[in-house]
């Protein structure tokens, strides 16, 4: 294998079941990228990240760390290319993130529109721990470890990545240029909303899972808010204001002009419409489903996933602590005998 130079590195936070939305948004970019084979790609799951919002149900953290592992390699990231690990197996990112709280000024995460967001969402006004308001602070900490020169993520993420690159920026001014500044490479697909039209988030619950039954397909796609003003089979539709058209444009473009016309003259009916649309959506996910139920029922597939989280643990620690034994250079922290 030749070497790769550059280093990729993204986490996902281990809230819950992948949806559709994280994947447009950012994992499939992942897997076009390992599969690029030009980059030394480090994925993981971000549980120190889930507990800045999620310590009161601390379980929660922990018990998807299976699932989304198998959910990941479900998806097509592969132990063997790339290094996929759990957060909280390598000790450096607390380490890191607690250099890198020395350094950071409080206004850098005050004004942090991505942490006004998720306290807003979250509804934790009036919770808001010293660990949410460092959260971009311990994904700074998440892409240095490895030197990351590039992050994939989505479009929401720009500020913590603006963020990382201001944190390694003053690090590097400060102690000698040691990091390089981690770059953003966004996916060409835009935010994906739920079918009602809002934001895809769990506590709305308008959320197409990645490895969602094809009831639970159906069932979303059936409540979705299509045209308010079509109220009869025969009144002419305005695709542009349906949630339903929206995804046509997403994942079936090559249909879009077909339902626009079919919607407009009142062609097709909504039902018939949704139908085809389940088809589209179940034609994506039910291989990432099967895959992934391969994986977890079977002892094959589950002695695979423990067997990767294994080594991914052992890969990703071996870059960790090179960089966490030059900090402690940097900072004198070895005391040598002399
Ligand atoms: N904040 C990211 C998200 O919600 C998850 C994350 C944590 C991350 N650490 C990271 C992404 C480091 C990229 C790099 O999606
Ligand atoms: Fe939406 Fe299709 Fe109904 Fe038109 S026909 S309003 S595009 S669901």
């Amino acid at each position: 294998m030749t070497k790769r130079t550059k280093r990729i590195v993204s986490g996902v936070r281990t809230t819950g079941r992948l949806h559709l939305g994280n994947y447009l948004g950012s994992l499939k970019n992942w897997v076009d990228i390992q599969n690029e084979k030009k980059f030394e790609c480090f994925w993981f799951l971000a549980n120190y990240h889930a507990l800045t919002t999620g310590f009161e149900k601390p379980q929660l953290a922990g018990d998807f760390l299976f699932p989304l592992y198998a959910d990941l390699m479900a998806i097509g990231l592969d132990p063997d290319e790339s290094t996929i690990f759990i957060q909280s197996d390598i000790p450096g990112h607390s380490e890191l993130f607690l250099i890198f709280s020395m350094i950071t000024p409080l206004g850098w995460v005050e004004r942090n529109p991505t942490v006004k967001d998720m306290i807003r969402d979250y509804d934790v006004k009036s919770n808001v721990t010293y660990g949410l308001l460092g959260y971009p602070v311990l994904q700074a900490a998440d892409i240095a470890l490895y030197k990351g020169d590039m992050v994939p993520v989505g479009k929401d993420q720009l500020p913590h990545l603006e963020l990382s690159r201001e944190v390694v920026r003053r690090f590097n001014n400060l102690y000698g240029n040691f990091f390089p500044e981690p770059q953003s490479k966004l996916t060409d697909v835009p935010l994906l909303n739920g079918l009602d039209g809002k934001k895809m988030s769990k506590s709305l619950n308008n959320t197409i899972y990645l490895t969602s039954s094809e009831e639970e397909i159906e069932k979303a796609v059936k409540s979705a808010i299509t045209d308010p003003g079509r109220v009869y089979r025969k009144d002419p539709g305005t695709p542009e204001v349906c949630n339903i058209f929206s995804y046509y444009k997403i994942f079936a473009p090559e249909h879009v002009e077909e339902i626009r016309k079919e919607c407009e003259t009142a062609g097709i009916g909504c039902s018939q419409c949704k139908k085809r649309m389940m088809g589209i959506l179940s034609g994506i996910i039910s291989p990432f489903r099967e895959k992934k139920e391969e994986l977890i029922n079977t002892k094959a597939g589950k002695d695979r996933i423990y067997t990767s989280i294994f080594e991914g643990r052992k890969k990703a620690q071996e870059v960790a602590s090179n960089t966490i034994n030059e900090i402690k250079d940097i900072f004198h922290f070895e005391v040598k005998h002399d």
